[in-house]
Parts: structure tokens; C-alpha cells; sequence
């Protein structure tokens, strides 16, 4: 009988990819199969994200459960982000972990597994040349690295210190990753990165020819079969206008664009060292929907990072009401250790950074309300990839937007064009035109 495993994973879509290949690497080496119920795994995997506090504080708590309930002679790995910076903290706070797996040393996952209370958390470590195991959750959509971590030096960001320095992998790896993708029926990439258009300015060889995002996105979109790309995260200030006209211009790419903003005050910018400021981001926005009028735009915002006063804030809320963004991502912000921002003493009191969230919250629900009401009747093309409750399927548009019709598994991995009958907040409904 196969070994059963359990994987939780947690945080960004870096973290999904993560998890892929740790699944992808422990069937094929070990003979691990997944399983839902954790009580039943011989091996419990939680594959954390330290972006804010909160999880991490979860993180122990959880542990403490699966030691409780998990079955005899089971193993539990903390993997990913937090275990990059607690290291062997983990072990001494909840001591029956196994092992400690850090972000950037996922591809050793086969191997600690059998070192009993091992840490491996080392930062400079270099997966970059690393093919990664194909594992795929789903098969009409393929995860794939294009760069591990992160150069930029936001203050407020603990991701420099969890994934470290910025290497980019070499695109003839990233091109055959895809082109087998696309053989096992994949027709939609998704390009991983911290900072995707920052891609080429480093490789773990000195010699690789320096290629950047755009020539990687014209690379990649010469694969014959391969319909749709799409990516995550790029930087607003990487967005030159080479990058915005190939994004626009390409057909394969797909119209949305996720632009964190994290705040829209030119001052709030240069103390969380973003490297643009309030105008340069909305001139970014305007020649993007001037090229590409359908691109649908998605944010991040942190609200009350030190020293934002009630000024500061209105500039956020300016932006929002220029841009309307079809989905923001907003959080408080939360003092990380190891970051330049936790040694900053002007914090904002903690109601003030809860009006401002919700304030922020109901705007964007009403911006979204009064989009959403235009979507009634449109024609999209939707590629289907989720089976979903109650007899219908779902996909999404180009722009990202998530519609489900009725239908059953042969929609799967299709193209439809599709007119909008219904809409929802996080999910439009529609019926198939063509
Ligand atoms: N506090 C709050 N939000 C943060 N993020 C990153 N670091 C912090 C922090 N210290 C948010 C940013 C980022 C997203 C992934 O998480 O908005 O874009
Ligand atoms: Fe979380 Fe950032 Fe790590 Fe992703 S890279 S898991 S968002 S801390």
C-alpha cells in the first residue's frame, strides 16, 4: 500500500508551485500519494507563507492539533516561508516536528525526510538550475518558476529574507518545462516570480544570454498549442513601455495585469522604498488602458504603514477612485522581523488602521458593484478548467474574470464564448453562445 501524504499549503501562488513539486517529488521517489484527511497521512506537510503575522501565529497552534490527532509513527515537515525564518526555532517550540524545509530548498524535500529534526534553510542555496518535478493539480493549467527570489528591499517585505536573492532561471529550462506542459494538454500558462518583469538581470551563470520578461513572454508564446499566458507578480515599476506594448500587442498574453500599489502616497512609496511614486503609477495605468482598453487591473494595498497620515491615505483612496481596480488584495500593515519598516517608531494606532481598512473595503465593494453591473450580457471567451457544485463548470475569461456554466467534465480544458446571465461578487454566470 502507498505511503499517504498530507499537504497543506498556505500564502502565494509561489507556495502552490512549491507544493507541486514537493508532491511531484515525494510519489516519485518515495511513493507518496495525497490524501484529504490529515489522520491517515504518514507524512503531514505544511507549507507556510510569513508575509504577516497572523499565520505564523496559526502555524503553532495547527501543529499542535495534527501532533495531537495524527497517526502513530507520523511525520510532520514545516516547509516554505516561515520555516526560512524560524529555522530551528521550530523545532523548539513544537519539538515532535521532523524537519524544518525552507522556501528555497524545497527540491531537497526527498532527502530530509529522512534526516530525523534536520533544517534546511540556507538562502543562498540555488534551485535555479534545477528542473522541477512535473506534477500538475490540474492539467489544463501549468505553474511554472521563471525567477526565485527577491532583489527589491521593501521595507515592509520579510520575502528577501525567506527567499533570498533574486536568480533568474534560464529560459531554454522554462521553454521545455512549458513545451511538455503543453504536451500533456496544458493550453494556459502561469509564470511565477516576486518580480517577474525584473526576469534576466540575474542567472546562476554568469555566461547565460541576457534575455528579459519581453523577449521570455515572445519566446514562450511561439509554443504551438500553447493559447493563453498569464503571470504573477509584476512590479509597477519594471513597467516600461516595451513591456506594456508586448503585453498589449501579444495575443496569447492574457489582459490582466496585477499592479501592486501598496500605497498611493508618493511619500508613503519612498519610505517603503517601492521605487515609483503616485504619478508614475497612474501614467503606467493610463498608457495600459490606452493600449489595451479590456485589461482588467489588480492591486495590492497596505493601509496605515508607519508614519501614513490621514493625507497619505486619501492619496490611496485617490488612486482607487481613478484606477477602480477590479481586485485589490488590502491588508494592515504588520510589523515583520528582520525588515528595515520594524524599527520605525511613528506606527499608526491600530483603530485608525482598522477605519482606513474598512473605509478602503467598502469603496472597492462599491466600485466593484457598479462594474459588475456592465458585465450583464457581455460575450466572453472562457477556458474551462474547475468542475463546480451543482452541475455546472467553471473558467475564466482572458481578463481573469472567474464564469461558470452549466456543464459537465467534457468542457474541461475548452474554449467557449460564453454571455453573461447572471453576476456575483466573486463569480459571474453565463451560457454558451459558441
Ligand atoms: N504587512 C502587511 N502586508 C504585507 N504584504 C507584504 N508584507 C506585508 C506586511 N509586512 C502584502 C503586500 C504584498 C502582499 C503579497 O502582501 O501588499 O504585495
Ligand atoms: Fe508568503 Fe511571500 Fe512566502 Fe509567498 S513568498 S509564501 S506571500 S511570505
Amino acid at each position: 500500500m502507498s505511503k499517504k501524504l498530507f499537504i497543506e499549503t498556505l500564502g502565494c501562488a509561489m507556495n502552490s508551485r512549491d507544493s507541486e513539486h514537493m508532491i511531484a517529488a515525494l510519489k516519485e521517489k518515495e511513493g507518496y500519494e495525497t490524501t484529504d484527511d490529515f489522520k491517515s497521512a504518514d507524512l503531514i506537510l505544511i507549507n507556510t507563507c510569513s508575509v504577516r503575522e497572523k499565520p505564523v501565529a496559526k502555524l503553532f497552534s495547527e501543529l499542535g492539533v495534527f501532533n495531537k490527532k495524527k497517526k502513530e509513527g507520523a511525520k510532520i515537515g514545516v516547509c516554505g516561508c516561515t520555516a526560512s525564518h524560524l529555522g530551528e526555532e521550530i523545532i523548539k517550540r513544537a519539538p515532535y516536528v521532523s524537519f524544518v524545509l525552507g522556501a528555497r530548498n524545497v527540491s531537497k524535500i526527498a532527502e530530509v525526510l529522512h534526516r530525523d529534526k534536520a533544517v534546511e534553510v540556507d538562502i543562498n542555496y540555488d534551485e535555479s538550475e534545477f528542473a522541477f518535478d512535473d506534477f500538475r493539480t490540474s492539467p489544463y493549467k501549468a505553474y511554472i518558476n521563471i525567477s526565485i527570489g527577491c532583489d527589491k528591499q521593501c521595507t515592509f517585505c520579510i520575502v528577501p529574507k525567506t527567499r533570498g536573492d533574486e536568480i533568474s532561471i534560464p529560459d531554454d529550462l522554462i521553454i521545455n518545462e512549458a513545451r511538455k506542459a503543453v504536451e500533456r494538454g496544458a493550453k494556459e500558462m502561469f509564470l511565477l516570480g516576486q518580480n517577474v518583469n525584473n526576469y534576466g538581470r540575474r542567472f546562476s551563470s554568469s555566461e547565460h544570454e541576457k534575455v528579459n520578461f519581453t523577449e521570455l513572454l515572445r519566446r514562450l508564446s511561439k509554443i504551438e498549442g500553447l493559447e493563453r499566458i498569464r503571470f504573477t507578480s509584476p512590479h509597477p515599476f519594471h513597467m516600461d513601455d516595451e513591456f506594456i506594448e508586448e503585453f498589449a500587442n501579444n495575443p496569447k498574453i492574457c489582459k490582466s495585469m496585477h499592479m501592486p500599489l501598496q500605497s498611493g502616497s508618493t511619500k508613503v512609496l519612498r519610505e517603503m522604498k517601492r521605487g515609483y511614486s503616485k504619478e508614475w503609477f497612474l501614467n503606467r495605468v493610463e498608457k495600459l488602458r490606452a493600449m489595451c482598453p479590456q485589461v482588467s487591473i489588480s492591486t495590492d494595498i497596505i493601509v496605515a504603514f508607519p508614519g501614513e497620515s490621514d493625507a497619505d491615505f486619501e492619496d490611496t483612496i485617490d488612486v482607487m477612485k481613478q484606477v477602480r481596480f477590479d481586485q485589490i488584495f488590502s491588508f494592515k500593515y504588520s510589523p515583520r522581523p528582520e525588515t528595515e519598516a520594524e524599527h520605525f517608531t511613528n506606527a499608526v494606532e491600530p483603530e485608525t488602521a482598522s477605519e482606513r481598512l474598512s473605509y478602503l473595503q467598502a469603496l472597492n465593494t462599491a466600485i466593484l458593484d457598479e462594474k459588475n453591473a456592465q458585465q450583464l450580457d457581455k460575450i466572453y471567451t472562457v477556458y474551462f478548467e474547475d468542475l463546480h457544485t451543482n452541475g455546472y463548470v467553471a473558467g475564466r475569461t482572458d481578463n481573469n474574470f472567474v464564469v461558470k456554466v452549466k456543464g459537465s467534465e467534457e468542457l474541461l480544458g475548452e474554449f467557449k464564448d460564453v454571455k453573461i446571465t447572471a453576476i456575483g461578487r466573486t463569480i459571474l454566470t453565463g451560457e454558451i453562445v459558441a
